[in-house]
């Protein structure tokens, strides 16, 4: 029997820091891993609006697009429609190395919060609790109300670890990438993978 290479599921919602989820696609496939990727619906919208850029939603073609835009031909790709609830990833029999919904709208905290499971991030981010598999979420909002911090109390409760898209300057970041490569490495930490180099306290 072929072995598989469980994947990390990495799910991009509609908020503003696409380039950091693209960046953690790109650092994954070049480090030879596996992905199943998911895009909401409302993480189209914002790719057109802030991007200027038309993901395909045909996920055939929407592995291509990230490929050639991503320009990285290693690891292992698979896109899943937002709708498609049988999908491998939403049965909790279907194992992962986890999952991280990178950036997290607080429309998807808040359904994340209350088991609200209609689309398949949902599905799976619900299947990857009750798995006790790790759940990383990076919310992008500010300033937070009252109701965005009680669930995300919620699901600190829950297990799920909160990375909030905040930057560190005692990096001293020369560009924007810098600042992208800390966040999405310092998240990868978490979960013993080792994705790049950064500058990081203590070290030269
Ligand atoms: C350009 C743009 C930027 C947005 N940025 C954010 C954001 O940073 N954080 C957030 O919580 N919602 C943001 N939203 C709103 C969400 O996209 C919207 O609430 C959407 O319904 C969330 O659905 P999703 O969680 O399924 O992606 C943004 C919307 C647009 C159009």
């Amino acid at each position: 029997m072929t072995k598989i290479v469980r994947p990390y599921v990495i799910a991009i919602t509609g908020a503003s820091a696409q380039p950091v989820a693209e960046r953690a696609i790109q650092l994954l496939l070049d480090n030879n891993q596996n992905v199943a990727l998911i895009l909401s619906k409302g993480a189209y919208e914002v790719w057109n609006s802030e991007m200027s850029l038309q993901v395909p939603v045909d996920m055939t073609l929407q592995e291509k697009f990230w490929r050639s835009r991503l320009k990285v031909k290693t690891g292992q790709l698979k896109c899943f429609k937002w709708n498609n609830h049988a999908a491998s990833i939403a049965s909790g029999s279907y194992k992962t190395k986890g999952m991280i919904i990178i950036p997290c709208t607080m429309g998807t905290v808040g359904r994340l919060a209350s088991g609200y499971s209609l689309d398949l991030i949902e599905r799976t981010a619900d299947v990857h609790l009750k798995e006790n598999r790790p759940l990383i979420i990076a919310p992008r909002e500010t300033p937070f109300n009252l109701i965005h911090l009680k669930n995300m109390t919620t699901l600190s409760t829950a297990g799920v670890t909160i990375f909030p898209l905040i930057p560190a300057w005692y990096t001293k970041p020369n560009s924007i990438n810098d600042i992208i490569d800390f966040l999405v490495i310092r998240l990868f930490d978490l979960l013993g993978e080792d994705l790049g180099n950064i500058n990081r306290w203590g070290e030269k």
